[in-house]
């Protein structure tokens, strides 16, 4: 995205939301999604989630948009521009990009290996286990990702690939709607469903809530300065409004019909919904391969998932490279070299976290926190989400709400009374108020205070 970064616009409304959804829709979605509702309850987690989306992730999303068109910075500069006091929330969200690339590319790096496995035999051959707790392959998929992330945003083609997300995220669509009707056709679907769709509210408890809370900030790609960035390259008669809405809407229905692509497989294929991080990459396989033409599907299923992964890292470096252009003067091309260095070699430990170095706990258990033991990839994608993001969102409403001022926002949203916006007066009681204290309360139930 060279050219956006060169303080450019958008050359159209559809290239902004597009490289927005682009940002959201990802592994976030496909991956991400299925597995933390297959470890929390189920249907209960999609209702939080739901909850949480419409009261927090919407508002929040308004906000960094607002931010980001009025400034026409990055993220730590904009915050620096409105209060110099608060660069330090800008920052935090660099080390954010950091930390979630880190882990990101390993999952991305999977992803070309089912690519790859579904030509060589069938995807459902790979022992998926085997396969990433394995010393050296998986850090070579891991390396081929961010190198093909880097290349993009090096050469400055994020235009050239927001082009080509106009035919592949309508087919990334187009194809989980046709695995989730194979998935829901299958003999014994109907458990799946029921487990997905019919929440059993005695199974709410604070752990949920978080999970479902740090899902949302991921997914929407909120609370790291991301949106902050790309409002910065809107202009003002851009809608602020319809865009929080509508990238969420859309990010929420990719994210939901993963979910029914894989619970009533898992059922059918007597599988446990709580398999973790492998669920996508052990279930999908296997729905392939009771569809006809099963390998084919599988291929192009795992490309459109590389594709969706690379248009979120391509915003994730995006935000690690404008900061060294940014804040520290150093040229575009030697800051996505740092940035992507840095962050291959951050991604090492995490991949081997899942075999050689499992024991290795970067995090130590916190039982009266609820905070299991972690090693690398599990420490960065709890600190990550359920930490960091909701924080950054957290800080973000305090920030527009009681320093940069509703009045001022409101202002820019409705290009100074120009442009309606109806549920103003609710949006600043959501940013001032219900966000926050919200999220504060989640962070306290989550972690085992109240
Ligand atoms: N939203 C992306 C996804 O769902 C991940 C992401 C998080 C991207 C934060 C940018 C910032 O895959």
């Amino acid at each position: 995205m060279k050219e956006t970064v060169g303080r450019g616009r958008w050359a159209s409304k559809a290239g902004f939301v597009l490289a927005a959804a682009g940002s959201a829709v990802g592994l976030g979605n496909l991956w991400k999604f299925p597995y933390m509702a297959g470890e929390n309850g189920g249907a209960v987690f999609v209702l939080v989630y739901l909850l949480i989306l419409v009261l927090i992730g919407m508002t929040v999303m308004l906000a960094e948009l607002t931010v980001g068109r009025h400034t026409q910075l990055d993220a730590l500069g904009a915050y620096k521009k409105l209060s110099a006091k608060w660069a330090w929330v800008g920052g935090m969200g660099v080390l954010c990009a950091f930390l979630i690339m880190a882990f990101y590319t390993v999952v991305g790096g999977w992803a070309i290996k089912y690519f790859i496995g579904s030509f060589a035999s069938a995807a459902a051959n790979i022992d998926f286990v085997g396969f990433i707790t394995a010393p050296v392959e998986p850090i070579i998929y891991t390396l081929i990702f961010c190198l093909l992330t880097w290349v993009i945003v090096f050469y400055g083609i994020g235009g050239g690939i927001e082009k080509a997300s106009k035919i592949m995220m309508p087919l990334l669509f187009i194809f989980i709607i046709i695995i989730a009707i194979r998935s829901c056709t299958l003999p014994g679907a109907g458990a799946g469903l029921d487990y997905y769709l019919n929440p059993d509210l005695s199974k709410i408890n604070g752990g949920v809530i978080l999970a479902a809370m740090g899902q949302v900030f991921f997914s929407l790609s909120l609370g790291m300065g991301c949106m902050i960035t790309y409002g910065s390259y809107l202009d003002r008669n851009s809608s602020l409004t319809q865009s929080a809405w509508m990238i969420p809407a859309l990010d929420t229905g990719v994210a939901f019909l993963a979910g029914l692509a894989i619970f009533p497989a898992v059922f059918a294929f007597g599988m446990q919904p709580d398999a973790g991080p492998g669920l996508m990459f052990g279930i999908l396989p296997q729905v392939f391969a009771q569809m006809p033409a099963g390998t084919f599907f599988a291929a192009i299923f795992f490309l459109l998932v590389i594709f969706a992964a690379l248009t979120s890292a391509i915003s994730l470096l995006e935000v690690v490279t404008a900061y060294f252009v940014d804040e520290k003067a150093i040229k575009r091309s030697g800051a996505s070299i740092i940035g992507i260095l840095g962050i291959f070699i951050l991604a090492v430990p995490c991949s081997l976290s899942m075999g050689s170095l499992a024991g290795v706990h970067i995090i130590p258990e916190i039982a009266a926190m609820n905070i299991p033991a972690m090693g690398f990839f599990d420490a960065f994608d709890f600190l990550t989400s359920k930490v960091m993001l909701p924080l950054g969102g957290l800080l973000l409403c305090i920030f527009v709400g009681w320093v940069w001022g509703t009045d001022n926002a409101i202002n820019e949203i409705t290009d100074g009374g120009f442009s309606s916006f109806s549920l103003a007066g609710i949006w600043s009681v959501l940013v001032k108020f219900v966000a926050p204290i919200a999220i504060f309360l989640v962070f306290l139930s989550g972690f085992g205070v109240i």
